[in-house]
């Protein structure tokens, strides 16, 4: 199989968990790139549903390395609980996981920044998943960063007791909340020791050594392309780069080791937290429209990470062909076309509109795109079930005309089709 980097190229919980466990058998090793705990993708282990948010999803394979790069921020406490939810159930994962040396470390004081700030923000706030994601990467570009090598390092002491300071100084006379405590943090560096350290490698070397043995790879991306610190919505992103160009600098191979970019679509679009979102018909705020309603019921839209309702819209062709542009997207794989089955009409937003301007591509600006109303094509809805369907020549003729002006407003061919939850409901080309 060919090198595939699988992205999200609306604003996350695109289903990529669902189209990376599919296609982890097929490869021999999968690698995350970017993000961290933020992230979350539910996995069935027996009959039992996990939600793994940094182990990647080829763990339940016997024969996929699972590796977890430099581009990643790492809490100790959230993959060594999903290693022991893992071991419990049979699965060897000392044999199967390594871990950058390079990557940073999630510690307390980064949680309680990112939730202190977030309170102190009120209504402005961006709505993080309050994981410390934002604080632990503004560490690793100040260069204070602790990474996972550091924990053999005779430095760590002092550079702790630096950040620890800093840190307490922003809480307590900034924020006015509480300091974190030196033990806490001291608590999970133990634990980080004990349990990540015989997991840790160089990643980058492990890839070269794998790619020269003609061993075939899957880069799991996480969030989506309108999450990108740079490309999508700032600053209502997540602090990291998302698009495909993140799996180079994330674990350390050049573009050459990449044959294709698959990105993972809804056939409609949802959102968590804040941020502008042109074609949002329904949220917990009070927006009702009952199209939007259906989705978010029938879609089951809810966060795997934290619970949350998610937003909900139609699809959004102008945000799409943004990612396949910014990312370099080869294919794309849609999936959930059966949370439209039952709609009488379903809409595709071409462009936006702004005091009578037409908008082709996304705006830099967020509050730009805050004023763009969506311009809609209305295509007719289907009665029939596409749940389960796992031939695209078995869609109903009004599914296939959505899909194929999917391909064409997006400009990028639909490879895959996901029509269920389970690893069988798919279409392939
Ligand atoms: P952070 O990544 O926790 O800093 O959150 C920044 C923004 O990204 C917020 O709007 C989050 O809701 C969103 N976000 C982060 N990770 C995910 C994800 O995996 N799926 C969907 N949204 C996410």
């Amino acid at each position: 199989m060919a090198n595939i980097v699988a992205i999200g190229v609306q604003w996350g919980d695109e289903g990529k968990g669902k189209i990376v466990d599919l296609l982890a058998p097929e490869v021999d090793v999968v690698a995350r790139f970017q993000g961290g705990p933020n992230a979350g993708h539910t996995l069935v282990i027996g009959d039992k549903k996990t939600v793994l948010h940094l182990v990647p999803s080829g763990i339940l394979h016997d024969n996929t390395l699972c590796l977890i790069g430099n581009g990643t921020v790492v809490a100790p406490e959230t993959i060594v609980e999903e290693m022991n939810t893992l071991i419990r159930a049979g699965i060897p994962v000392a044999q199967r996981l390594k871990i950058s040396d390079r990557c940073q470390l999630i510690l307390p004081y980064h949680r309680a920044l990112d939730v202190a700030r977030e309170i102190a923000k009120g209504k402005a706030k961006i709505g993080t998943t309050g994981r410390g994601i934002g604080p632990a990467y503004e560490d690793k570009t100040a260069r204070r960063g602790i990474r996972l090598i550091d924990l053999t390092s005779n430095d760590l002491d002092a550079k702790i007791s630096e950040n620890l300071e800093w840190t307490n100084f922003l809480l307590t006379k900034y924020f006015k909340t509480d300091a974190v405590s030196r033990a806490d943090v001291d608590e999970v560096l133990d634990l980080a020791r004990e349990r990540l350290l015989p997991l840790m490698a160089d990643v980058s070397l492990i890839l070269q050594e794998r790619h020269k043995a003609g061993d075939s790879m899957l880069f799991e991306g996480a969030q989506g392309t309108m999450l990108d610190v740079d490309f999508g919505t700032y600053p209502f992103v997540t602090s990291s780069n998302t698009v495909s160009g993140a799996a180079m600098a994330g674990l350390g191979i050049g573009p050459a080791m990449i044959d294709e970019v698959l990105g993972i679509c809804k056939a409609y679009t949802t959102r968590v937290g804040a941020g502008p979102f042109p074609t949002e018909l329904y949220n917990a705020e009070g927006m009702n429209d009952a199209a939007g309603k259906h989705l978010a019921e029938k879609g089951q839209e809810f966060g795997a990470t934290t619970g949350r309702p998610r937003r909900t819209g139609w699809f959004d062709a102008v945000v799409v062909r943004h990612a396949v542009r910014v990312a370099g997207v080869t294919g794309l794989a849609v999936t959930k076309l059966d949370v439209l089955d039952g709609l009488s009409e379903v809409k595709l937003c071409v462009a936006y509109e702004r005091n009578g301007e037409y908008l082709q591509s996304i705006p830099a600006d967020a509050g730009v795109l805050n004023e763009c109303t969506p311009v809609y094509e209305t295509l007719p809805g289907w009665a029939e079930n596409t749940f389960g369907l796992t031939d695209m020549a078995q869609l109903p003729k009004n599914a296939k005309t959505l899909l194929d002006r999917i391909e064409e407003v997006c400009g990028c061919p639909v490879t895959m089709l996901s029509t269920g939850p389970d690893r069988e409901h798919i279409c392939r080309l």
